[in-house]
């Protein structure tokens, strides 16, 4: 798979070695999650599938949520998965897999409800990955993920791109990225055609953490350097450049910071979608 984002890659390698700070930065965001896909699971739910799992946060909570369902985290990084498989042997009902989702759904017919914590937007045709996804479903199947909002108010996203000398303003890329899925109307027409009946999605304001503990702020610093849209302007820039940046991002984490945690705005969609009758 070609996309911008490497998660077979230097990509997904940061993030196996950054999960925990992965994790909790949405901590204000997954206990909305996971209670979307507790309220969608259909009664009868065997078989569940978590798209582009990462380190498995949301493939262990919903398997220990749900005892008697099988929960397959799917994932294209090898390090990821490894990480996931980890953390949940002691979870029977859990498993996980190092592939693309869109080339083995068919192997995991029928599947009852796929979710997601953010790992829709990343599809490189993802009218043709929801139909795929579809076929692959049981007749009554549910669909609920998360991805972010607009990044005007994802400000954990704005203000450290401006604080590297980035313009905030400059277009989203429509797919794949972090922001690809954050017009609704778009989402809603992807889904539509893909043969999902999706409801009006759910907007979730919540606090993107940064940082934490008794040094907060170079935590939120040394994360944003690994992750997210500060980390290549850093990489890439001379080492005057590099001072300044790091120093503007320092300034930017100290005001977002509550003491013993860094906190930015950020805005996020859940989408909730039933299989379309044939
Ligand atoms: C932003 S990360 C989110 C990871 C995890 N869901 C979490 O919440 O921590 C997106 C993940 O989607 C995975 N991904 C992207 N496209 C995928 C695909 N076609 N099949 C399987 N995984 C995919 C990436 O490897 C990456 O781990």
């Amino acid at each position: 798979m070609t996309t911008a984002y490497d998660w077979t890659g230097r990509i997904g390698d940061v993030w196996a070695a950054e999960w925990r700070r992965t994790d909790r930065s949405f901590t204000n965001l997954t206990p909305h999650l996971n209670a979307a896909i507790l309220a969608t699971a259909p009664l009868r739910t065997r078989k569940i599938i978590d798209i582009g799992c990462g380190a498995g946060a949301t493939t262990l909570a919903t398997a220990q949520a749900l005892p008697t369902t099988t929960v397959t985290g799917i994932d294209l990084s090898p390090n990821l998965i490894e990480i996931a498989k980890h953390r949940a042997e002691a979870q029977a009902n859990a498993s996980f897999e190092c592939a693309d989702i869109t080339v083995v759904a068919p192997s995991h017919a029928s599947v009852d409800l796929y979710v997601s914590r953010h790992g829709v937007m990343f599809f490189t045709n993802p009218t043709a990955a929801f139909a795929t996804l579809a076929e692959a479903a049981a007749p009554d199947a549910s669909l609920v993920f998360s991805c972010f909002a607009e990044r005007a108010a994802n400000r954990w996203a704005t203000e450290t791109i401006i604080a590297t000398g980035g313009d905030a303003d400059a277009p989203t890329s429509i797919t794949p990225g972090p922001f690809a899925f954050a017009d609704p109307r778009y989402v809603a027409d992807i889904l539509a055609t893909s043969g999902w009946h999706a409801a009006a999605p759910q907007r979730i304001d919540f606090a993107y953490r940064a940082g934490e503990g008794s040094d907060s702020v170079t935590d939120a610093v040394d994360y944003f350097r690994r992750i997210g849209p500060a980390a290549s302007a850093i990489r890439d820039a001379a080492p005057e450049e590099r001072e300044r940046h790091i120093a503007r991002l320092t300034e930017v984490c100290a005001r977002h910071s509550n003491g013993d945690t860094v906190e930015f705005p950020a805005a996020a969609w859940i989408w909730t979608a039933r299989k379309s009758a044939e």
